[in-house]
């Protein structure tokens, strides 16, 4: 089958979708519940590539999960119940897969290894072992305990005091994930704030953790018991942002995005296009097991204006990089994105790919280090952009290109099953 599409441009987007659900929480419900007490029943589940990853990896620790389409049922065995795996787990794409149960193996007493895909295997993976190296796992990898494969023996865990270097929800989560494990109070420092999915859920189902500003502390759980939950997951913002992007720069458009999951720690591209001068009403504000979720109504915005964005918001809009720099293309003066660097170790180079492929639609970019900078008001043409295999950068460039003059092809598109099977599917029905 051909992994490429031609996208052209369109007139409108118009009507009212509900993205998939949040891929985040989809990992996280997988997981807490596989080591929580009981039945969990978790609703509206991203049945996509990576949230796979997690479930099948935690099939082979030996939990029983019945997949039952959207509804997902978890015979959570405790925290002390998960089997030695059989074979190697294969993390796929994921990340969030290999970095959070790092942290549930290595408070487990048996040998276990994680491998992941050509890209996942590029990808940082000291951030992880360090610290929990320092926690009592014995833990070792690929090019000196930096990359994947790795193996890991657990075993009984100290808490540590632990000051992450970068700002990833990742790595935070993966620590108070081992933290449950340790004896005593396990601590951290973010140096920014990032999602807190992990600390919402784990409050919600028992477990002793605090979160004060940027400091999370967690006590072991010794033999105290996670309770099981039922969770019903709002759609993801970060799949929602391709839509309200494609909304404000598509003329004449206007859309309603439906059960959109609002935390704070996700919502930075919001303040970013509303300072933008995005015509957008967020309606509808509700809480849902513990989420803020609401409907987003966006309208074509013909006088967006460049915006400057730093370091501290980064963490709050880091997957919606790729979609913001598009918009950037359409916005009056020159935006800046700075102190962006972790986007070079995402599931492709996200700097290098968005620069390579806006350049090749004739937009002006100039790429630093730590972001790049995009010169507005650009007239974009079709072209030939490769995604890296990375869904993200699939799915903002086909949003580019139903503004672009001529054919669009994006290679690799198979890519969006990572996080949103049906996506083009849905940009169809949008599109008139
Ligand atoms: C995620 C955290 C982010 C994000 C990723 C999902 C998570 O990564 O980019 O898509 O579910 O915790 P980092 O926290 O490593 O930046």
């Amino acid at each position: 089958m051909s992994d490429r599409i031609s996208l052209e441009r369109v007139k409108k987007l118009r009507g009212s979708i509900t993205p998939p659900p949040d891929k985040s929480i989809s990992h996280r419900a997988i997981m807490l519940a596989s080591i929580a007490d009981g039945k969990s029943i978790v609703r509206n589940f991203l049945g996509a590539e990576d949230t796979m990853s997690t479930l099948n990896a935690f099939r082979k620790l030996g939990v029983k999960i019945e997949d039952k389409g959207k509804k997902i049922i978890i015979g959570g065995k405790g925290i002390h119940g998960l089997k030695e795996p059989a074979d190697i787990i294969d993390c796929g794409n994921s990340g969030t897969t290999a970095r959070l149960m790092s942290g549930i193996l290595a408070g487990n007493p048996f040998f276990s290894a994680l491998t992941g895909d050509a890209s996942l295997r590029q990808r940082p993976m000291a951030r992880v072992i360090n610290p929990l190296k320092e926690m009592g796992a014995e833990i070792s990898a690929r090019n000196g305990d930096k990359y994947l494969p790795m193996k890991i023996k657990g075993g009984p865990l100290k808490a540590i005091n632990y000051k992450m270097p970068v700002a990833s929800a990742q790595v935070k989560s993966c620590l108070i994930l081992a933290g449950l494990y340790a004896k005593g109070t396990t601590a951290i420092t973010e140096p920014q704030k990032s999602r807190d999915h992990t600390e919402r859920m784990l409050k919600a189902m028992g477990a002793n953790i605090e979160v004060k500003g940027l400091n999370i502390r967690v006590q072991g759980l010794g033999n105290k018991k996670l309770n099981p939950i039922d969770i019903t997951i709002p759609s993801d913002f970060s799949s929602a942002a391709f839509f309200i992007a494609g909304a404000l720069i598509v003329p004449d458009s206007e859309i309603l995005i439906k059960n959109v999951g609002m935390n704070p720690t996700r919502t930075g591209f919001l303040k970013v296009i509303k300072e933008m001068g995005a015509d957008i009403k967020i309606e509808n504000i509700r809480d849902v097991s513990g989420e803020p979720v609401a409907d987003i109504h966006c309208k074509t915005t013909s006088n967006l204006k460049a915006v400057k964005i730093g370091r501290n918001i980064m963490p709050s809009l880091i997957d919606e990089f790729p979609i913001l720099c598009v918009l950037a293309t359409q916005a009056e003066g020159v935006t800046e994105i700075k102190g962006a660097e972790e986007l070079r170790f995402k599931e492709s180079d996200r700097i290098q790919a968005m620069a390579e492929g806006l350049r090749k639609m004739g937009a002006e970019v100039k790429e630093f280090k730590d972001g790049l900078s995009i010169k507005g008001n650009a007239k974009l043409k079709g072209a030939s952009i490769d995604s890296y295999k990375d869904h993200r950068i699939a799915m903002a460039f086909s949003i580019a290109a139903l503004i672009a003059k001529g054919k669009t092809t994006i290679n690799g598109i198979s890519s969006v099953n990572i996080s949103f099977p049906g996506f083009f599917e849905m940009l169809k029905r949008l599109t008139h």
